[in-house]
C-alpha cells in the first residue's frame, strides 16, 4: 500500500520527472502536473507499472490564474489527500530585459511565483488541519543573487527562497514542514527553454544530473531541512553573495550571464 500521495508540478521533464520517480520508488502515490499531457501519461503508466503505485495526472498551464484552484478542485473531487506538495515547475529567460518579450517575463512570474504561492496556500491549509505534510519548493542558486540578463528569473527564485523560509517559520509546530532546494546548473530541458545553451559558463561547468538533484531534494524534504543546495560548488556559489558586497556580486553575475557578442 502506498504511504502517502505527492503532487509534483513540472513532472513532464527534468528534475520534476525524477522527483516523481524517486517518490514512486519510495511507495508514494502521485499526482503529476505540467502542460505536456503525453509526457505525463507516459510517466504515470511507467510509475504504475514499475513501482505499483497509483499515478494520476492533470495537464494544465500554470500561467493560467485559475490553474491552482482547478488542480485543487480536481483532487478534492477524487478525494485524494495530498501529504507532499512539490512546487518544481518553472522556467527562466535569458537576454537583455529591454529586448525580451514582456509576456515571457510575466509567464515566468506566473509559473515560478504565483502558481507556487497559490498551490501552497490551497494545500498547506489542509495539511495544517491534518497536522501532517511536507512542502518541497525548488529554488535555485540564482535565489541568492541578482542576475543581470536573467533579472526576472533570479528575482522569482529569490521569492521562492524567502517565501519558503518565512512559511516554514510560520508553520513550525503544525506538523507541516517547508524545504527549499536550490540547485545549480542541472542537465534538463531548462537551458533549451531559457535559451542559455550558448552561455559560455555552461560549457565550463559539469551539469549535475536531474536524477541526482531529485534524490538530494527528496532526502532533504524527508529530513525536513530548511534549505538544501546540491553540490559543493553550488554551496560555495550560494554562500559568497552572503559574504561579499551585493554590488560586486551583481557585477560578477553580469560577467557570467552576459550574452556573447554576435
Ligand atoms: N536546470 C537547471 O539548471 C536548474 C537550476 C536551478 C533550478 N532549476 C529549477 O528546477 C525546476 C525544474 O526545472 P528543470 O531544470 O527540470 O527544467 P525542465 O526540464 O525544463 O522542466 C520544467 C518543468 O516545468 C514545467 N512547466 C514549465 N512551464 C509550465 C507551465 N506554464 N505550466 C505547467 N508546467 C510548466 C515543464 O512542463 P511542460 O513544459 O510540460 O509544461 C517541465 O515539466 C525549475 O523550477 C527550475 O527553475 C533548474
Amino acid at each position: 500500500m502506498a504511504l502517502t500521495t505527492a503532487l509534483v508540478t513540472g513532472a513532464s521533464s527534468g528534475i520534476g520527472y525524477e522527483i516523481a520517480r524517486v517518490l514512486a520508488s519510495d511507495g508514494h502515490d502521485l499526482v503529476l502536473v505540467a502542460r505536456r499531457e503525453d509526457n505525463l501519461r507516459q510517466l504515470a503508466h511507467y510509475l504504475e507499472r514499475e513501482y505499483k503505485v497509483k499515478a494520476v495526472y492533470i495537464a494544465v498551464d500554470l500561467t493560467d490564474p485559475q490553474a491552482a484552484q482547478r488542480i485543487y478542485d480536481a483532487i478534492q473531487e477524487q478525494n485524494i489527500p495530498i501529504d507532499i506538495l512539490v512546487n518544481n515547475a518553472g522556467f527562466g529567460t535569458w537576454g537583455a530585459f529591454t529586448a525580451s518579450y514582456t509576456d515571457r517575463d510575466v509567464e515566468a512570474i506566473e509559473t515560478n511565483v504565483i502558481a507556487l504561492t497559490q498551490l501552497t496556500k490551497l494545500f498547506s491549509r489542509d495539511m495544517v488541519k491534518r497536522g501532517l505534510g511536507k512542502i518541497l519548493n525548488i529554488g535555485s542558486v540564482s535565489s541568492f543573487m541578482p542576475g543581470p540578463y536573467m533579472a526576472v528569473y533570479n528575482a522569482s527564485k529569490a521569492f521562492v527562497l524567502s517565501f519558503s523560509l518565512a512559511l516554514r517559520s510560520e508553520l513550525k509546530g503544525t506538523g507541516v514542514s517547508v524545504t527549499v532546494v536550490c540547485p545549480g546548473p542541472t542537465d534538463s530541458e531548462f537551458h533549451q527553454v531559457a535559451g542559455t545553451l550558448d552561455l559560455p559558463m555552461l560549457k565550463q561547468v559539469n551539469l549535475m544530473g536531474s536524477a541526482q538533484v531529485a534524490r538530494i531534494a527528496v532526502r532533504a524534504m524527508h529530513k525536513r531541512k530548511a534549505v538544501e543546495i546540491p553540490g559543493l560548488l553550488n554551496k560555495i556559489t550560494a554562500l559568497l553573495p552572503r559574504l561579499l558586497p551585493t554590488r560586486f556580486v551583481t557585477w560578477v553575475t553580469k560577467q557570467v550571464l552576459r550574452p556573447p557578442k554576435r
